[in-house]
């Protein structure tokens, strides 16, 4: 019988209770820890979280971590997975010990763990590792596009990872977003009835407005039209439940690329989760060791995916990080996660427009299909400016175009020309806005504290303006 998680929490506390009494008083810091990680109780295993900077005025403070779309913090418990099993740390799929035993099963069976993570199944689907999002595409790109001719679909939403992997090889084309700059499905179809599209590549969740775009219904349009979907999940895994299997096979995604290190597991690593039957037709221009079953002095055999996909000797801690996230990210579960993170932007958003001059970009209403990314302009002030400024009182956030420069220019409501004028100046990098981004670990009280700091950096921006040459604005 399954038991309650209270009652599995109260069994486990108690029985720490007891172990300490009977270790005469003897307790570590782990045991006094309840069991299970939660959202209520996650921070207290981010590494790093307490660690006190020091700001521009001598000063010290931990600072409010609001940079999470660009990389996440360790877990602890990610931390010591892969400190633990570098004791048995071997040579991976080339050694003849216990070790490289031990590793190269712990590998390969990690990939199963992957493939559960997106609801895939073994039977028509692999997963080979890659270094991170952009190295998955771009293998994915070099392995998939067979001719310059090849047409590639993507959006105006795309990262530059899921945009010049294809634009440097083949013809891409691009389906609009709509005014409030989601993914517009009607010019996505126009796209795919007009053109011979061999790839469909979208983002599941955009990296500037946390919008996440129906992935199952692009994949329905995509095969409809006889073309295979690509999704870039580097911005949905840590905040989504995502699966590759829709309501019908006809929604199924074909292929989904993701980075470790937005999920908590900075080691490196992530993977690409694909068909297995296509991966086998094709290779990435990307050759070494591992991957052929033999070469003679004038030919070479290939293996199959996934190994032929991954030349060279694997990251091994990179694969074992990202296991032990997956472990403990559908522990906290995502539908808590997911509630936390409406809840902080819903407060952010708010707090945001009752400033002056404030421009929240996305729709600031229905939040409801938005990841945690809020991004926003104070229009007297130039961003860079101000992002200089919250870094200084001690907050992380990012400012500029998010290497998603189409679609920043769309939200800004700045022309190419303008955008390339304004690059050239080269006052304040590109035009761009500031963008927070929420990890698990976030708090209301940190959303709170940003908003007044944010106030007080308005300010002193306002007042050292005269004194730059910043365009105010963007
Ligand atoms: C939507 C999206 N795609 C791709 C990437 C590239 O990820 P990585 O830098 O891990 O390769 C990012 C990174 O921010 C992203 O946000």
């Amino acid at each position: 019988m399954k038991q309650s998680k209270i009652t599995q929490r109260f069994l486990c506390v108690t029985l720490v209770a007891v172990m300490s009494l009977t270790a005469c008083g003897k307790e570590t810091k782990e045991e006094e820890k309840p069991a299970g990680y939660t959202i209520d109780n996650i921070r207290e295993y981010v590494v790093g979280v307490d660690e006190k900077v020091e700001l521009e005025d001598g000063s010290k403070r931990a600072i409010i971590n609001f940079d999470n779309a660009a990389t996440t913090p360790a877990l602890q418990p990610v931390s010591d997975e892969v400190e633990a099993q570098m004791k048995m740390y071997g040579s991976i799929g080339r050694g003849f010990s216990k070790k490289s035993d031990y590793s190269t099963d712990f590998y390969n069976n990690t990939r199963s763990k992957v493939l559960q993570f997106v609801g895939a199944d073994e039977e028509n689907y692999t997963c080979f590792y890659v270094n991170n999002t952009t190295d998955g595409l771009n293998k994915l790109a070099s392995a998939l596009i067979t001719s310059e001719d090849d047409v590639v679909l993507c959006t105006r939403m795309e990262h530059h990872a899921n945009d010049l992997s294809w634009r440097e090889r083949c013809k891409v084309i691009y389906a609009e977003i709509d005014k409030q700059g989601r993914v517009d499905y009607k010019s996505l179809e126009k796209m795919l009835k007009k053109n011979k599209v061999k790839y469909v590549a979208v983002t599941a969740a955009s990296n500037v407005t946390g919008y996440v775009t129906d992935v199952h219904r692009v994949a329905k349009l995509a095969h409809k039209y006889g073309a295979k979907i690509i999704v870039d999940g580097a911005q949905i895994v840590a905040h989504r439940k995502f699966s590759m299997i829709g309501e019908t096979p006809e929604e199924n995604i074909d292929f989904f690329v993701f980075s470790a290190h937005k999920m908590y597991s900075p080691y490196g690593g992530g993977a690409v989760v694909g068909l297995t039957s296509v991966l086998n037709k094709h290779m990435p221009e990307f050759y070494g060791g591992g991957i052929v079953t033999i070469v003679t002095d004038k030919e070479q055999n290939y293996k199959d995916a996934p190994a032929s996909y991954e030349a060279g000797s694997p990251n091994y801690p990179g694969v074992v990080g990202l296991g032990k996230a997956i472990d403990i990210l559908q522990e906290v579960g995502f539908d808590a996660i997911s509630e936390h993170e409406q809840k902080l932007v819903r407060r952010l958003i708010d707090g945001i427009l009752k400033m002056d001059n404030a421009v929240v970009y996305g729709d600031t209403e229905d939040i409801s299909d938005r990841v945690g990314v809020v991004t926003f302009n104070l229009t007297d002030v130039n961003s860079m400016h101000l992002a200089m400024k919250l870094s200084e009182k001690g907050v992380a956030t990012r400012r500029g175009a998010f290497c998603a420069h189409t679609y920043v220019w769309r939200l800004l409501g700045v022309s190419d020309e303008a955008a390339k004028e304004l690059v050239e100046c080269g006052e304040g990098g590109t035009p761009g806005m500031i963008r927070v981004s929420f990890g698990i670990y976030n708090t209301e009280e940190e959303v709170d504290e940003f908003l007044s700091i944010l106030d007080k950096a308005h300010g002193e921006c306002l007042k050292e303006m005269e004194m730059l040459p910043h365009q105010p604005g963007l």
